[in-house]
């Protein structure tokens, strides 16, 4: 087991982290991932910790993942089920976050669509002084730093490259909507933070401001956009963060940036897909492209979220 800490009480974005932070944090992963993998026994280190999940916004992959992660690390585990909490009689955000943590929480998931929302939960603890570390779970466009992590340890070990080596010498192609994306802003980060080449590809008014990224380059158009690619990482048009609607239609969305296994030409031979999640088939994707695992990396990806979220929990939680 990689020896280490970390020195900051919650998980508030990729930015956040030092660089030795996100090395501890894939070492950790990496050895969760193998110790799953071989079968063995996993110490219950956060048994009498308390984990309570609290997703404003939907969610498969991450709501149960930490879930599975908490559990196999011995954590008691609540998913506040928010239609039903009373967030609906009215009570604020400050007010639910502290009655949580009084109540006992060692950490509080969450997912949110207001940028923001973790450091607003963590002053609001630190205000009344409750040790409880809040784990961002994706907050709006801003980040979704564990699916960055856990997309990083899905490359570092389908290269078989320690998180020190680093993803040197890759060159990775971001396509779609990136700039509703928190997977895009997170990855973006910390893709180029472990030393991978980025280049950005989608319809021009679903980019980010160049402002944010001058680093990264831009392709014009799919195929100058996927050319000298390794992996290609497609994205959904995420219609519930944008106001006006998507401004084309899903059959346009994939004429002109789809990936399937002819638009994959354009990258390298034997290049790699992946996609966060959820998957709209044959919009972003095509279906037998994302099903091809000889190319699609996509349930390694979710595979990966259950040992990178045990790392994140005994990282952020051990006494
Ligand atoms: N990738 C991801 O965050 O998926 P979910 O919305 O299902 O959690």
């Amino acid at each position: 087991m990689p020896n280490g800490g970390l020195s900051r009480l919650h998980l508030d974005s990729i930015a956040s982290l030092s660089d030795g932070d996100i090395i501890y944090l894939l070492e950790l992963a990496q050895y969760y991932a193998a110790s799953l993998k071989a079968g063995k026994k996993i110490e219950k280190h956060l048994a009498g910790r308390t984990q309570i999940n609290l997703f404003f916004e939907t969610s498969t992959r991450t709501n149960s993942s930490f879930e599975l992660a908490g559990k196999k690390l011995g954590a008691d585990i609540i998913k506040l089920p928010i239609q039903s909490s009373s967030v609906q009689k009215g009570e604020n955000l400050r007010d639910t976050v502290q009655t949580l943590a009084a109540m006992g929480a060692d950490a509080l998931i969450v997912r949110h669509r207001e940028e923001g929302v973790i450091r607003f939960m963590a002053e609001a603890l630190s205000e009344v002084g409750l040790p409880c570390a809040v784990i961002n779970a994706g907050e709006g466009t801003k980040g979704h730093p564990t699916q960055a992590l856990l997309d990083a340890l899905t490359l570092l070990n389908h290269f078989g490259r320690t998180p020190q080596q680093g993803l040197k010498g890759l060159r990775m192609t971001i396509c779609g909507d990136i700039r509703h994306s928190r997977v895009a802003a997170s990855n973006a980060e910390l893709m180029t933070r472990l030393g991978a080449e980025l280049r950005f590809v989608g319809p021009a008014h679903m980019l980010p401001d160049e402002d944010f990224y001058p680093a990264i380059s831009r392709g014009n158009g799919l195929k100058q956009g996927l050319a000298g690619a390794d992996i290609v990482m497609a994205l959904r048009i995420q219609l519930e963060r944008m106001e006006d609607g998507p401004g084309l239609s899903n059959q346009d969305y994939f004429q002109g940036w789809g990936l399937s296994h002819q638009t994959m030409q354009y990258a390298k031979p034997g290049a790699l897909i992946m996609h966060p999640g959820p998957i709209n088939r044959g919009v972003e994707i095509d279906g037998t492209l994302a099903d091809d695992r000889n190319h699609s990396l996509i349930l390694d990806q979710v595979a990966m979220g259950v040992p990178t979220r045990m790392a994140v929990l005994d990282a952020f939680l051990s006494e």
